[in-house]
Protein backbone atom coordinates (compact mmCIF):
# COMPACT_ATOMS: atom_id res chain seq x y z
CA UNK A 1 0.00 0.00 0.00
CA UNK A 2 1.30 3.74 -0.98
CA UNK A 3 1.47 5.85 2.45
CA UNK A 4 -0.59 8.66 0.64
CA UNK A 5 -3.13 6.64 -0.32
CA UNK A 6 -5.02 7.42 3.35
CA UNK A 7 -4.71 10.77 1.66
CA UNK A 8 -5.76 10.25 -1.52
CA UNK A 9 -8.98 8.30 -0.45
CA UNK A 10 -10.04 11.30 2.05
CA UNK A 11 -9.39 13.79 -0.91
CA UNK A 12 -11.84 11.71 -2.51
CA UNK A 13 -15.96 12.08 -1.55
CA UNK A 14 -17.38 8.88 -3.05
CA UNK A 15 -14.65 6.49 -2.10
CA UNK A 16 -17.46 6.11 1.19
CA UNK A 17 -20.27 5.25 -1.46
CA UNK A 18 -19.07 2.52 -3.85
CA UNK A 19 -15.96 1.21 -5.30
CA UNK A 20 -15.35 2.86 -8.14
CA UNK A 21 -13.63 1.17 -11.05
CA UNK A 22 -14.87 3.11 -13.83
CA UNK A 23 -11.92 5.78 -14.24
CA UNK A 24 -11.64 5.27 -17.97
CA UNK A 25 -15.08 6.06 -18.12
CA UNK A 26 -15.08 8.45 -15.57
CA UNK A 27 -13.46 9.08 -12.82
CA UNK A 28 -14.28 10.66 -9.21
CA UNK A 29 -13.31 14.22 -8.96
CA UNK A 30 -10.89 15.32 -5.95
CA UNK A 31 -12.71 17.86 -3.59
CA UNK A 32 -9.67 20.61 -4.99
CA UNK A 33 -11.55 20.21 -8.54
CA UNK A 34 -15.22 20.56 -7.36
CA UNK A 35 -14.57 23.28 -4.93
CA UNK A 36 -13.03 25.15 -8.22
CA UNK A 37 -16.25 24.35 -9.72
CA UNK A 38 -18.62 25.39 -7.41
CA UNK A 39 -16.76 28.74 -5.93
CA UNK A 40 -17.26 30.13 -9.65
CA UNK A 41 -20.58 28.55 -10.65
CA UNK A 42 -21.72 30.73 -7.15
CA UNK A 43 -19.91 33.84 -8.55
CA UNK A 44 -21.41 33.51 -11.58
CA UNK A 45 -24.67 33.41 -10.01
CA UNK A 46 -24.11 36.61 -7.39
CA UNK A 47 -22.18 38.96 -10.56
CA UNK A 48 -22.99 37.14 -13.86
CA UNK A 49 -21.59 35.02 -16.10
CA UNK A 50 -18.80 37.73 -17.65
CA UNK A 51 -18.40 39.59 -14.70
CA UNK A 52 -17.19 36.63 -13.02
CA UNK A 53 -14.85 35.54 -15.92
CA UNK A 54 -12.90 38.50 -15.46
CA UNK A 55 -12.56 38.15 -11.25
CA UNK A 56 -11.19 34.71 -12.21
CA UNK A 57 -8.96 36.03 -14.69
CA UNK A 58 -5.85 34.97 -13.32
CA UNK A 59 -7.24 31.45 -12.28
CA UNK A 60 -8.32 30.54 -15.64
CA UNK A 61 -4.39 31.66 -16.93
CA UNK A 62 -3.38 29.12 -14.30
CA UNK A 63 -5.38 26.40 -15.81
CA UNK A 64 -3.35 27.13 -18.90
CA UNK A 65 -0.19 26.65 -17.01
CA UNK A 66 -1.14 23.71 -15.17
CA UNK A 67 -2.38 21.82 -17.75
CA UNK A 68 1.05 22.93 -20.52
CA UNK A 69 3.21 21.85 -17.01
CA UNK A 70 1.27 18.38 -17.30
CA UNK A 71 2.10 17.96 -21.29
CA UNK A 72 5.33 19.26 -21.15
CA UNK A 73 4.28 22.58 -23.34
CA UNK A 74 4.11 26.35 -22.95
CA UNK A 75 0.65 28.00 -21.93
CA UNK A 76 0.46 29.81 -25.38
CA UNK A 77 0.20 25.86 -27.18
CA UNK A 78 -3.01 24.96 -25.20
CA UNK A 79 -6.60 25.27 -26.30
CA UNK A 80 -9.68 25.08 -24.16
CA UNK A 81 -12.52 22.60 -26.13
CA UNK A 82 -15.74 21.06 -24.86
CA UNK A 83 -14.59 17.25 -25.29
CA UNK A 84 -11.56 15.58 -26.69
CA UNK A 85 -13.96 14.69 -30.08
CA UNK A 86 -14.51 18.62 -29.99
CA UNK A 87 -10.78 18.80 -30.13
CA UNK A 88 -9.85 16.08 -32.97
CA UNK A 89 -12.72 17.73 -35.26
CA UNK A 90 -10.82 21.01 -34.45
CA UNK A 91 -7.92 19.78 -35.72
CA UNK A 92 -8.80 17.59 -38.33
CA UNK A 93 -10.78 20.62 -40.04
CA UNK A 94 -6.90 22.36 -39.80
CA UNK A 95 -5.52 19.86 -42.24
CA UNK A 96 -5.76 20.98 -46.02
CA UNK A 97 -7.07 17.70 -47.18
CA UNK A 98 -7.12 17.17 -50.95
CA UNK A 99 -8.80 14.25 -52.54
CA UNK A 100 -6.71 11.41 -52.38
CA UNK A 101 -4.69 12.87 -49.61
CA UNK A 102 -3.42 9.44 -47.28
CA UNK A 103 -4.61 9.69 -43.73
CA UNK A 104 -3.08 6.94 -42.02
CA UNK A 105 -4.78 5.83 -38.77
CA UNK A 106 -4.41 2.17 -36.72
CA UNK A 107 -7.24 -0.89 -36.26
CA UNK A 108 -7.04 0.84 -32.39
CA UNK A 109 -8.16 4.58 -33.03
CA UNK A 110 -11.30 5.27 -30.98
CA UNK A 111 -14.61 5.04 -32.40
CA UNK A 112 -15.19 8.94 -32.64
CA UNK A 113 -11.95 9.36 -34.51
CA UNK A 114 -12.50 6.50 -36.62
CA UNK A 115 -16.16 7.82 -37.54
CA UNK A 116 -14.66 11.39 -38.76
CA UNK A 117 -12.04 10.32 -40.70
CA UNK A 118 -14.74 7.89 -42.95
CA UNK A 119 -16.92 11.07 -42.84
CA UNK A 120 -13.90 12.83 -44.13
CA UNK A 121 -13.36 10.10 -46.84
CA UNK A 122 -17.00 10.28 -47.60
CA UNK A 123 -17.00 14.06 -48.08
CA UNK A 124 -13.32 15.07 -49.29
CA UNK A 125 -12.63 11.55 -50.79
CA UNK A 126 -9.24 11.19 -48.46
CA UNK A 127 -7.61 7.95 -48.54
CA UNK A 128 -7.81 5.78 -45.64
CA UNK A 129 -5.62 3.30 -44.28
CA UNK A 130 -5.53 1.32 -41.04
CA UNK A 131 -1.30 0.24 -40.16
CA UNK A 132 -1.61 -3.50 -39.33
CA UNK A 133 -0.95 -4.47 -35.58
CA UNK A 134 2.05 -6.72 -34.96
CA UNK A 135 2.72 -10.43 -33.37
CA UNK A 136 2.43 -8.81 -29.72
CA UNK A 137 -0.72 -6.83 -30.49
CA UNK A 138 -0.63 -3.21 -31.10
CA UNK A 139 0.50 -0.92 -34.06
CA UNK A 140 2.98 -2.66 -36.03
CA UNK A 141 5.50 0.38 -36.00
CA UNK A 142 8.21 -0.62 -38.51
CA UNK A 143 5.13 -1.34 -41.06
CA UNK A 144 3.94 2.01 -40.14
CA UNK A 145 7.08 3.34 -40.88
CA UNK A 146 7.32 2.10 -43.85
CA UNK A 147 3.73 2.81 -45.26
CA UNK A 148 4.41 6.26 -44.21
CA UNK A 149 7.18 6.48 -46.87
CA UNK A 150 5.33 5.11 -49.35
CA UNK A 151 1.98 6.39 -48.74
CA UNK A 152 3.27 10.31 -47.50
CA UNK A 153 0.02 10.52 -45.32
CA UNK A 154 -1.13 14.57 -44.81
CA UNK A 155 -1.75 13.02 -41.35
CA UNK A 156 -1.01 10.49 -38.85
CA UNK A 157 -3.22 9.78 -35.91
CA UNK A 158 -2.98 7.50 -33.20
CA UNK A 159 -4.83 6.35 -29.76
CA UNK A 160 -2.45 6.14 -27.27
CA UNK A 161 -4.37 4.04 -24.92
CA UNK A 162 -7.57 2.76 -26.84
CA UNK A 163 -11.11 2.72 -24.70
CA UNK A 164 -11.61 -0.75 -25.33
CA UNK A 165 -8.58 -3.19 -24.22
CA UNK A 166 -5.23 -2.15 -21.88
CA UNK A 167 -3.06 -1.56 -25.09
CA UNK A 168 -0.07 1.52 -25.22
CA UNK A 169 0.86 2.13 -28.41
CA UNK A 170 4.28 3.47 -28.96
CA UNK A 171 3.44 6.58 -29.57
CA UNK A 172 7.18 8.43 -29.36
CA UNK A 173 8.34 5.61 -32.01
CA UNK A 174 5.49 6.63 -34.18
CA UNK A 175 5.94 10.69 -33.48
CA UNK A 176 9.61 9.52 -34.63
CA UNK A 177 8.75 8.66 -38.27
CA UNK A 178 6.63 11.18 -38.68
CA UNK A 179 8.96 13.65 -38.26
CA UNK A 180 11.25 12.22 -40.52
CA UNK A 181 8.90 12.10 -43.44
CA UNK A 182 7.30 15.68 -42.46
CA UNK A 183 4.06 14.18 -41.92
CA UNK A 184 1.69 16.22 -39.80
CA UNK A 185 1.08 13.93 -36.39
CA UNK A 186 -2.24 13.83 -34.37
CA UNK A 187 -2.92 11.60 -30.94
CA UNK A 188 -5.20 11.38 -28.59
CA UNK A 189 -4.59 10.97 -25.18
CA UNK A 190 -8.33 11.07 -23.82
CA UNK A 191 -6.76 7.54 -21.56
CA UNK A 192 -3.47 7.92 -21.08
CA UNK A 193 -3.46 11.69 -19.56
CA UNK A 194 -3.70 11.55 -16.23
CA UNK A 195 -2.42 7.70 -15.92
CA UNK A 196 0.90 7.96 -17.97
CA UNK A 197 3.46 10.59 -18.05
CA UNK A 198 2.97 12.66 -21.41
CA UNK A 199 5.47 14.62 -23.19
CA UNK A 200 4.77 16.79 -26.15
CA UNK A 201 8.72 16.95 -27.35
CA UNK A 202 9.26 13.37 -27.35
CA UNK A 203 5.82 12.97 -28.30
CA UNK A 204 6.70 15.16 -31.47
CA UNK A 205 3.23 15.44 -32.00
CA UNK A 206 1.59 18.63 -33.80
CA UNK A 207 -1.30 17.93 -32.05
CA UNK A 208 -2.29 16.08 -29.26
CA UNK A 209 -6.20 15.96 -27.43
CA UNK A 210 -7.10 15.23 -24.09
CA UNK A 211 -10.31 15.34 -22.24
CA UNK A 212 -10.69 15.85 -18.28
CA UNK A 213 -13.53 13.20 -17.10
CA UNK A 214 -11.16 10.20 -17.31
CA UNK A 215 -7.73 9.22 -15.38
CA UNK A 216 -7.33 13.05 -15.19
CA UNK A 217 -10.02 13.17 -12.60
CA UNK A 218 -11.87 16.29 -14.21
CA UNK A 219 -15.42 17.14 -14.68
CA UNK A 220 -17.06 16.13 -17.55
CA UNK A 221 -17.76 18.88 -20.37
CA UNK A 222 -14.21 19.35 -20.80
CA UNK A 223 -11.28 18.95 -23.10
CA UNK A 224 -8.04 20.60 -24.59
CA UNK A 225 -6.09 20.59 -27.62
CA UNK A 226 -2.14 20.71 -27.73
CA UNK A 227 -1.27 22.66 -30.96
CA UNK A 228 2.90 23.06 -32.08
CA UNK A 229 4.36 25.86 -32.36
CA UNK A 230 5.15 24.32 -35.84
CA UNK A 231 1.73 23.82 -36.48
CA UNK A 232 0.60 27.77 -35.58
CA UNK A 233 3.99 28.96 -37.92
CA UNK A 234 2.29 27.07 -40.78
CA UNK A 235 -0.97 28.86 -40.18
CA UNK A 236 -2.87 25.69 -39.91
CA UNK A 237 -6.23 27.02 -38.27
CA UNK A 238 -9.85 25.17 -37.72
CA UNK A 239 -12.60 25.50 -40.30
CA UNK A 240 -14.98 26.95 -38.15
CA UNK A 241 -13.58 29.85 -36.56
CA UNK A 242 -15.35 31.89 -34.45
CA UNK A 243 -14.76 35.26 -32.63
CA UNK A 244 -12.72 33.70 -29.83
CA UNK A 245 -10.12 32.59 -32.78
CA UNK A 246 -10.01 35.30 -34.93
CA UNK A 247 -10.71 38.80 -35.62
CA UNK A 248 -12.75 39.93 -37.85
CA UNK A 249 -10.49 42.47 -39.94
CA UNK A 250 -12.97 44.27 -42.39
CA UNK A 251 -15.99 42.80 -44.37
CA UNK A 252 -13.91 40.17 -45.94
CA UNK A 253 -10.83 39.55 -43.67
CA UNK A 254 -9.76 38.07 -40.13
CA UNK A 255 -6.81 37.19 -38.66
CA UNK A 256 -6.37 33.75 -36.68
CA UNK A 257 -4.94 34.67 -32.70
CA UNK A 258 -1.36 33.73 -32.18
CA UNK A 259 -1.57 31.38 -30.28
CA UNK A 260 -3.80 27.77 -29.84
CA UNK A 261 -6.56 29.92 -28.84
CA UNK A 262 -7.26 30.04 -32.36
CA UNK A 263 -8.75 26.38 -31.81
CA UNK A 264 -11.26 27.68 -28.87
CA UNK A 265 -14.89 29.00 -29.23
CA UNK A 266 -16.25 31.65 -27.38
CA UNK A 267 -18.51 29.92 -25.67
CA UNK A 268 -17.05 27.82 -23.11
CA UNK A 269 -17.40 27.20 -19.12
CA UNK A 270 -14.52 28.84 -17.42
CA UNK A 271 -15.40 27.05 -14.26
CA UNK A 272 -15.05 23.51 -15.70
CA UNK A 273 -11.88 25.03 -17.59
CA UNK A 274 -10.69 26.27 -13.72
CA UNK A 275 -11.65 22.59 -12.53
CA UNK A 276 -9.64 21.14 -15.77
CA UNK A 277 -6.68 23.31 -14.37
CA UNK A 278 -7.10 22.50 -10.51
CA UNK A 279 -6.94 18.40 -11.60
CA UNK A 280 -3.78 18.92 -13.40
CA UNK A 281 -2.22 20.53 -10.50
CA UNK A 282 -3.76 17.80 -8.38
CA UNK A 283 -1.91 14.85 -10.74
CA UNK A 284 1.39 16.81 -11.03
CA UNK A 285 1.41 17.06 -6.53
CA UNK A 286 1.04 13.67 -6.83
CA UNK A 287 3.08 12.73 -9.55
CA UNK A 288 3.08 11.16 -12.78
CA UNK A 289 5.28 8.79 -12.06
CA UNK A 290 3.70 7.24 -8.83
CA UNK A 291 0.48 7.13 -10.66
CA UNK A 292 1.07 5.44 -13.53
CA UNK A 293 3.47 3.01 -11.72
CA UNK A 294 0.43 2.39 -8.78
CA UNK A 295 -2.02 1.89 -11.68
CA UNK A 296 -0.21 -0.16 -13.68
CA UNK A 297 0.47 -2.61 -10.02
CA UNK A 298 -3.23 -2.74 -9.43
CA UNK A 299 -4.27 -3.34 -12.79
CA UNK A 300 -1.61 -6.05 -12.48
CA UNK A 301 -3.38 -7.55 -9.40
CA UNK A 302 -6.87 -7.49 -10.92
CA UNK A 303 -5.58 -9.17 -14.23
CA UNK A 304 -3.93 -12.01 -12.15
CA UNK A 305 -7.29 -12.06 -10.23
CA UNK A 306 -8.98 -12.68 -12.50
CA UNK A 307 -6.60 -14.74 -15.10
CA UNK A 308 -8.02 -18.28 -13.59
CA UNK A 309 -11.92 -17.52 -13.90
CA UNK A 310 -13.23 -19.70 -15.80
CA UNK A 311 -13.62 -18.99 -19.75
CA UNK A 312 -12.03 -15.53 -18.98
CA UNK A 313 -10.70 -14.08 -22.21
CA UNK A 314 -8.42 -11.08 -21.85
CA UNK A 315 -8.77 -8.85 -24.57
CA UNK A 316 -5.43 -6.72 -23.60
CA UNK A 317 -3.10 -7.48 -25.83
CA UNK A 318 0.16 -5.70 -26.05
CA UNK A 319 3.70 -5.37 -25.02
CA UNK A 320 2.79 -2.04 -22.84
CA UNK A 321 -0.02 -2.50 -20.98
CA UNK A 322 -2.19 0.09 -19.05
CA UNK A 323 -4.61 0.22 -16.39
CA UNK A 324 -7.54 -0.36 -18.39
CA UNK A 325 -8.36 -4.33 -18.09
CA UNK A 326 -10.95 -5.71 -20.37
CA UNK A 327 -12.31 -9.21 -20.62
CA UNK A 328 -15.15 -11.13 -22.18
CA UNK A 329 -16.38 -14.21 -20.82
CA UNK A 330 -18.42 -16.71 -23.59
CA UNK A 331 -21.97 -17.06 -23.09
CA UNK A 332 -22.30 -14.40 -20.49
CA UNK A 333 -24.41 -11.48 -20.36
CA UNK A 334 -21.87 -8.89 -19.91
CA UNK A 335 -24.03 -5.78 -19.27
CA UNK A 336 -26.30 -7.95 -17.03
CA UNK A 337 -23.57 -8.99 -15.01
CA UNK A 338 -21.75 -5.19 -14.82
CA UNK A 339 -25.52 -4.38 -13.53
CA UNK A 340 -25.13 -6.35 -10.84
CA UNK A 341 -21.94 -4.93 -10.00
CA UNK A 342 -23.55 -1.96 -9.53
CA UNK A 343 -26.09 -3.38 -7.29
CA UNK A 344 -23.46 -4.31 -4.84
CA UNK A 345 -21.69 -1.09 -4.90
CA UNK A 346 -19.07 -1.87 -7.77
CA UNK A 347 -18.97 0.70 -10.72
CA UNK A 348 -17.11 -0.76 -13.73
CA UNK A 349 -18.19 -0.31 -17.38
CA UNK A 350 -19.39 -2.27 -20.24
CA UNK A 351 -18.18 -1.94 -23.89
CA UNK A 352 -20.35 -3.22 -26.96
CA UNK A 353 -19.19 -4.11 -30.32
CA UNK A 354 -20.19 -0.57 -31.74
CA UNK A 355 -17.58 1.22 -30.26
CA UNK A 356 -14.86 -1.29 -31.42
CA UNK A 357 -15.75 -3.02 -34.45
CA UNK A 358 -12.14 -4.17 -36.16
CA UNK A 359 -10.66 -5.07 -32.71
CA UNK A 360 -13.59 -6.92 -31.24
CA UNK A 361 -14.51 -8.66 -34.51
CA UNK A 362 -10.89 -9.34 -34.88
CA UNK A 363 -11.00 -11.15 -31.61
CA UNK A 364 -14.36 -12.64 -31.92
CA UNK A 365 -16.23 -10.94 -28.99
CA UNK A 366 -19.06 -8.74 -29.27
CA UNK A 367 -18.41 -6.87 -25.98
CA UNK A 368 -16.72 -6.98 -22.80
CA UNK A 369 -16.57 -5.80 -18.93
CA UNK A 370 -13.82 -3.33 -18.56
CA UNK A 371 -12.34 -2.45 -15.44
CA UNK A 372 -9.83 0.65 -14.51
CA UNK A 373 -8.88 0.92 -11.19
CA UNK A 374 -6.68 4.07 -10.80
CA UNK A 375 -4.51 5.25 -7.68
CA UNK A 376 -6.60 6.43 -5.09
CA UNK A 377 -8.03 2.64 -4.96
CA UNK A 378 -7.58 -0.13 -2.22
CA UNK A 379 -5.76 -3.31 -2.68
CA UNK A 380 -8.67 -4.57 -1.05
CA UNK A 381 -11.27 -2.78 -3.99
CA UNK A 382 -9.51 -4.89 -6.49
CA UNK A 383 -9.46 -8.27 -4.37
CA UNK A 384 -13.45 -7.50 -3.80
CA UNK A 385 -13.88 -6.57 -7.40
CA UNK A 386 -12.26 -9.79 -8.45
CA UNK A 387 -14.56 -12.00 -5.84
CA UNK A 388 -17.78 -10.60 -6.67
CA UNK A 389 -17.03 -10.95 -10.63
CA UNK A 390 -15.98 -14.62 -10.19
CA UNK A 391 -18.87 -14.83 -8.50
CA UNK A 392 -21.39 -13.39 -10.50
CA UNK A 393 -20.20 -14.82 -13.84
CA UNK A 394 -20.06 -18.52 -12.40
CA UNK A 395 -24.04 -17.57 -11.29
CA UNK A 396 -24.17 -16.22 -14.68
CA UNK A 397 -23.30 -19.56 -16.10
CA UNK A 398 -25.88 -21.92 -14.01
C1 LIG B 1 -9.49 6.95 -26.33
C2 LIG B 1 -10.59 7.95 -26.28
N1 LIG B 1 -10.54 9.01 -27.08
C3 LIG B 1 -11.48 9.95 -27.07
C4 LIG B 1 -12.58 9.84 -26.26
C5 LIG B 1 -13.64 10.87 -26.36
O1 LIG B 1 -13.62 11.76 -25.31
P1 LIG B 1 -14.83 12.82 -25.24
O2 LIG B 1 -16.06 12.03 -24.92
O3 LIG B 1 -14.41 13.77 -24.19
O4 LIG B 1 -14.94 13.45 -26.56
C6 LIG B 1 -12.70 8.74 -25.41
C7 LIG B 1 -13.89 8.57 -24.56
O5 LIG B 1 -14.20 7.52 -24.10
C8 LIG B 1 -11.67 7.77 -25.42
O6 LIG B 1 -11.74 6.68 -24.65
Amino acid sequence: MNASLPQWRLDTLGVDDHVHLNNAGASLMPACVLRAITDHVELESRVGGYEAAAIREPSISEAYGAVATLLNAKPRNIAFTQSATTAYAQALSAIPFDRGDTLLTTRHDYVSNQLQFLSLRRRFGIELIRAPDSRAGGVDVDVLAQLIHRHRPKLVSVTHVPTNSGLVQDVAAIGAACREARALYLVDCSQSAGQIPLDVSLIGCDFLAVTFRKFMRGPRGVGCLFVSDSALERGLAPLFIDIRGAEWLDADSYRPAETAIRFETFESSPALVQGAGAAARYALQVGLPVISARVLALATRLRAALANLPGNRSLDHGSHLSGIVSLAFHGVDHRAVVERMRQRGIAVGVQLRRVAVIDYDGKGVTSSIRISPHYYNSEDEIDLAAQVLGGLVSEARI
